[in-house]
């Protein structure tokens, strides 16, 4: 039986990838999810499989080098794969300290812990294993409006404190491989949507404001551009890469599917629209005059857009949601799941969106 260890398995892309693969592998696998449950965390999300005998759920912070490494002497890990981290670029606006200690610091334990354990005494490392550290592609830094793409080769050049802090922490990898032969991978994948997504990002955000008739805050010209995939089609690129990628490569991930903030916002209106009963209370309230143009993002950067080239050519991965079906998709699991939101709503959530939004 193969062991995986997850860590960042109860945030957004993590829980999501922990259900792919048990859906996927069932029994054959068992999963070790490490995360420390931040505000992003919510052990919620992994309610369907916690009592599973194949998943471990460990309440630790990646920064504490002995309770990673005891898992490593408590498990014989196969696979790491590497989520946990601090994401949200306005945050690292607000307070970029923390997203250092996370994304830097903690990746380098994890390195080092997976080193101790793997490393033969001759310096090449035990059959099989194999660290897969996902990253992002704000690393690259912006594109221009009318033309270019990331591609594996395009250099660094991040801009905020938190694609620093990734940068940094790909950095790191690519250290340990080219040092040590250190056996791993690097993904860079494009903005992702889809189920158990935190609020604080812009697809939940906006659903969540438009389902309560409250304002749909579109910063600066609304123009800038993301590349949008839906959170199944990434969680299984990285299940492919661990199976089908040469180690030491870096595979960018990304659909194709660039979109203006404002359409964004738009077809979730729309899509709001379509969907919601006609007496439905909520439907009133939904409507495009909610859109608020506020204040820029500091340094917001204009254009992401992933050449997805080498994975789909050397792994045959393409994604398989069209952009429309995944919102669909994603607005009826928030339906689903009203609950969700509402606790992840409470508390917190409430002071951080008052402080920055600039709202009471
Ligand atoms: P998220 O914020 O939803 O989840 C992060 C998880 O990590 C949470 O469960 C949190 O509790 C945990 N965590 C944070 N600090 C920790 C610490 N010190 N120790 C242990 N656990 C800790 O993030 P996400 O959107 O799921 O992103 C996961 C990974 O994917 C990140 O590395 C991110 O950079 C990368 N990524 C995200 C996107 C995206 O669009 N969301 C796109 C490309 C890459
Ligand atoms: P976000 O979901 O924070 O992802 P990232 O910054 O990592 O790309 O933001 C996506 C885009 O949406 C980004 O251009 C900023 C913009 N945005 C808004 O216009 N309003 C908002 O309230 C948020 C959260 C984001």
């Amino acid at each position: 039986m193969r062991t995986y260890l997850v860590t960042g398995g109860a945030g957004f892309i993590g829980s999501n990838f922990i259900h792919y693969m048990f859906g996927k592998y069932g029994d054959d696998i068992r999963i070790i999810n490490v995360d420390a449950l931040t505000y992003a965390g919510n052990p919620e999300n992994l309610k369907e499989v916690q009592d599973q005998d194949n998943y471990v759920f460990v309440r630790a912070d990646i920064c504490d080098r002995e309770a990673i490494s005891r898992i490593f002497t408590e498990y014989d890990i196969d696979r790491v794969v590497h989520f946990a981290a601090e994401s949200h670029v306005d945050r690292s606006i607000k307070n970029p300290e923390i997203f250092i200690r996370t994304n830097v610091l903690g990746t380098a334990v994890m390195l080092n812990c997976a080193r101790d354990a793997w490393e033969n005494s001759d310096g090449t490392f035990r059959e099989g294993k194999r660290f897969l550290h996902v990253s992002t592609d704000e690393v690259y830094g912006s594109l221009e409006e009318d033309g270019g793409y990331f591609y594996e080769t395009t250099p660094y050049a991040p801009h905020s404190p938190y694609s620093a802090s990734k940068a940094s922490s790909d950095m790191l990898v690519k250290a340990y491989m080219d040092t040590y032969r250190f056996p791993a991978n690097i993904t860079n994948c494009s903005n992702n949507y889809g189920p158990y997504q935190f609020p604080e990002k812009l697809i939940p955000l906006m659903i969540n404001n438009a389902l309560l008739g409250k304002k749909l805050p579109v910063y600066g010209d609304g123009k800038n551009v993301r590349d949008w995939l839906y959170v199944e089609d990434h969680v299984k690129a990285i299940d492919m890469v661990m199976e089908k990628g040469r180690l030491f490569e870096t595979y960018n991930i990304g659909g194709h599917n660039e979109k203006q903030n404002i359409e964004i916002v738009r077809t979730i209106i729309e899509v709001l629209q379509e969907m919601l009963s006609k007496d439905d209370p909520r439907r009133a309230l939904v409507s495009e005059e909610l859109i608020t143009y506020v204040e820029d993002r500091k340094g917001h950067d204009r254009r992401y857009a992933i050449a997805p080239d080498k994975i789909r050519a050397e792994i045959g991965w393409e994604p398989e949601t069209m952009f429309r079906e995944g919102i669909r998709r994603t607005i009826q699991w928030y339906f689903e799941h009203e609950d969700w939101m509402k606790y992840v709503t409470s508390g917190a959530y409430q002071k951080y969106y008052e402080e920055m939004y600039d709202v009471k």
